[in-house]
């Protein structure tokens, strides 16, 4: 009897404490905001009864806390807060229910946050999942029991540098302090692992939501800064290698935001010896730099330096889009095949690393060292500046400068990028892109700056900001003529980016150019940006560009990488009959890469010439040669494969065009822009035109007469393109070749 009872009190004892697990901060049921003080027009009307509004799901009871739903959310002046009564954190965790505007950008702009002292200490967002409906999610908040706190709900207001107005609204409801964690929802989850081999491999896809990534040791973040990165949820595309060798044996905190406890990221963190589990996949070019995982865009950092073409190009090393923006770092002795090292600079707190270049400093002006190979910069933060970093170990690894940033004029220009260095006599000059023309600065140390001219109103295409520039010098006919390259997005003749450039003449201070018919484009294919040339290599100019297009980069069917660099080409100045062009051709390197050839038939056929199969074993890199002595009409180039996808090229020597037709070239309805049967570039006018098709995977570069035409263009087809048709009732082929390329 006495045992029953005492169970009987032991139960009666449970349930109260069960009882008493929660206790809440707000559940919205009184229907007022007494408990509140409220800011801005965002919760004017709030709370929210659940019978008025049906499309939101989750709520409990009849009211929920929520920022205006209506129309009036997207427009630039609605914002506002609501910051509740203070309260003493007495349990373990503060759980509630959260939802709103979806996943991505916009969520920045909302956030419920505890606030000690006045102070942010904890921050959720809505999850991302569902934006019209609210899930559980808490604050493990044991190390600040006994503060006094405060929870504040808020609506931010737009920059003013947003052109869109942003649709973006909080739903909350029954914030409580609770015993146990509520749900399986982490604002941020921390994973202690222990280091035991080289690379931690987070599970992370190409689909899922948005998080970010911290690594700590001894409570400094390994990253630098936190990384943005996309969770594996129930899709596991790849894992995101982050080498850890350097701290074998401590254990190391994991720290991802906006996380499921069910999602594969949390479950599946992993370690491994190998940096890349698998290289290969359809699209992964054979001859052409691609980066081993994660996302590229711009060349960055091209030099020559000790038999070495170094190429720091724009990295993401933590995902597949443009994020996160370091200088990856990849070198090469023949331009064609690259090995993929570290990446050499990394965020900071002045920002992402965008785009810049670099020079072998042999005479020691900056003081690193004679020989010091020294990259800059642009330190995109708030601002755009410009710093240095340098290397004395052959480029594989860089140290910043820590006078950072050493150019800025961030109160003139917000766009103000992609530093080109060039020696200029004794001195360092700087091309930079400002808004949309390029300024000129000199240097004696390449640390302090003095700005000398610039160039660009009024002339070429200003059809968005400029990018990426350099400046060149050539002879011609034993007269110096200067070439500068602007690269542009959008602005393209096809659309999207492009590269244009202007001949003139260049005296150390000012670029004055050429009356010429402007804008002249570098590669009128879709898909070669930002290009510039390597530094360290006298008079040649070796040429090299993104092969991809702003418009749709992010969304190119490639799984572990995401884009590429085109081949390398080297400029000269050539004569089109009317006036000077800047000629690319491929680099002689390229043709040192061919591994077998095979001569093929020239004869048509009832106006046609068909090679049903142009190799044997096609691993989809190759290049073929042809000369075509032109007739009256067009001539028609067909690359396919028994899928029927196909690259359709139409050359017009009387109209003097190539138009490409890549509307059926494999998978194309990744993005409305991609899927174009009019990409038309110009011939010039010759007795007859030498063609060079290189193909690599998933890219087709178009070259005639060694510069005068340069054509690039990406294809995704799934199945490699092996076969080709001529058609067309006078024009002549001869010397058809096909090589393989390694
Ligand atoms: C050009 C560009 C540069 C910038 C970089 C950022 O593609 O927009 O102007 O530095 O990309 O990744």
């Amino acid at each position: 009897m006495r045992k029953l009872f005492t169970s009987l009190f032991l139960l009666a004892l449970l349930a109260v404490s069960c009882s008493e697990r929660h206790s809440v901060i707000e559940d919205f049921e009184a229907g007022n905001l007494d408990n509140w003080v409220v800011e801005g027009n965002a919760f004017v009307f709030c709370p929210k009864s659940v019978a008025d509004n049906p499309g939101i799901a989750g709520a409990k009871g009849n009211f929920f806390g929520a920022s205006d739903l209506g129309d009036a959310d997207a427009s630039a002046t609605f914002f506002g807060k609501m910051t509740s009564k203070s309260f003493v954190i007495s349990q373990d965790y503060i759980g509630f229910l959260i939802g709103g505007t979806g996943e991505g950008f916009a969520s920045r702009f909302v956030a419920m946050e505890l606030l000690v002292d006045g102070k942010p200490v904890r921050t959720a967002r809505p999850t991302g999942q569902d934006p019209r409906s609210m899930v559980w999610n808490s604050w493990d908040v044991r190390e600040l029991k006994g503060s006094s706190a405060n929870i504040r709900i808020r609506v931010d207001s737009l920059p003013a540098r947003m052109r869109n107005p942003l649709s973006r609204y909080i739903l909350v409801d029954q914030i409580l302090q609770s015993r146990k964690k509520m749900g399986t929802f982490n604002d941020v989850l921390t994973i202690p692992v222990t280091a035991q081999k080289d690379y931690l491999m987070i599970p992370s896809s190409n689909s899922g939501t948005a998080s970010s990534l911290s690594i700590l040791a001894d409570g400094q973040n390994i990253l630098g800064t936190a990384q943005n990165i996309v969770l594996a949820k129930d899709v596991r595309d790849y894992d995101i290698p982050v080498d850890i060798s350097a701290y074998r044996g401590k254990t190391l905190q994991v720290v991802l935001t906006s996380i499921d406890d069910n999602d594969i990221t949390a479950k599946g963190l992993s370690q491994s010896d190998t940096r890349i589990a698998q290289y290969e996949e359809p699209y992964r070019p054979v001859y052409h730099f691609s980066p081993d995982f994660g996302w590229t865009n711009d060349p960055n950092g091209m030099v020559f330096f000790d038999g070495e073409y170094h190429l720091a190009y724009q990295a993401n090393p933590y995902g597949t889009r443009h994020s996160n923006m370091h200088w990856g770092n990849a070198v090469s002795t023949d331009l064609v095949h690259w090995e993929d090292l570290p990446f050499i600079v990394a965020p900071d707190a002045l920002g992402a690393i965008f785009s810049g270049s670099a020079v072998v400093d042999e005479d020691n002006t900056a003081g690193f060292g004679a020989n010091a190979v020294i990259g800059m910069y642009t330190s995109a933060g708030q601002t755009q500046r410009q710093s240095i970093a340098y290397s004395t170990d052959r480029g594989r690894t860089f140290t910043k400068y820590e006078g950072n940033p050493v150019l800025d004029e961030a109160d003139k220009q917000p766009n103000f990028r992609d530093p080109k260095l060039l020696r200029y006599g004794d001195k360092w000059v700087v091309c930079v892109a400002a808004g949309d023309v390029i300024a000129f600065y000199e240097s004696v140390d390449l640390k302090n700056w003095r700005k000398l001219s610039e160039f660009g109103r009024g002339i070429g295409s200003h059809a968005a900001v400029w990018e990426c520039p350099d400046l060149l010098r050539f002879e011609v006919g034993g007269k110096e003529k200067w070439v500068l390259i602007v690269n542009i997005n959008p602005g393209g003749p096809n659309g999207g980016s492009v590269g244009q450039y202007f001949i003139g003449s260049f005296d150390g201070t000012t670029f004055r150019a050429d009356p010429l018919p402007y804008p002249l484009w570098i590669d009128e294919g879709m898909d070669d940006y930002a290009g510039v040339t390597f530094s360290g290599t006298g008079d040649r100019h070796i040429f090299m560009g993104w092969m991809s297009n702003w418009l749709y980069s992010g969304s190119v069917p490639t799984v572990r990488f995401r884009n590429a660099m085109t081949l390398p080409r080297d400029l000269s100045l050539k004569h089109n009959g009317r006036h000077l062009f800047l000629a690319s051709s491929p680099s002689p390197e390229v043709y040192a890469a061919r591994a077998a050839s095979r001569i093929l038939p020239c004869e048509f056929k009832d106006g046609r010439l068909t090679i049903p199969e142009l190799l044997p074993d096609n691993d989809g890199a190759y290049e073929i040669d042809f000369t075509v002595t032109p007739g009256k009409s067009p001539l028609f180039l067909r690359l396919y494969n028994a899928k029927g996808e196909e690259m359709l090229y139409t050359f017009d020597f009387q109209a003097l065009t190539l138009n490409l037709d890549r509307s059926r070239s494999g998978i194309v309805d990744f993005h409305r822009d991609f899927a174009k049967k009019d990409i038309l570039t110009h011939l010039v006018r010759r007795p007859s035109y030498k063609v060079q098709l290189f193909v690599d995977r998933h890219s087709a570069e178009l070259f005639v007469n060694d510069g005068d035409l340069a054509f690039t263009n990406c294809m995704f087809p799934t199945e490699v393109l092996n076969s080709m048709e001529f058609a067309g009732p006078d024009a002549g082929i001869s010397d058809l070749t096909v090589f393989t390329i390694k």
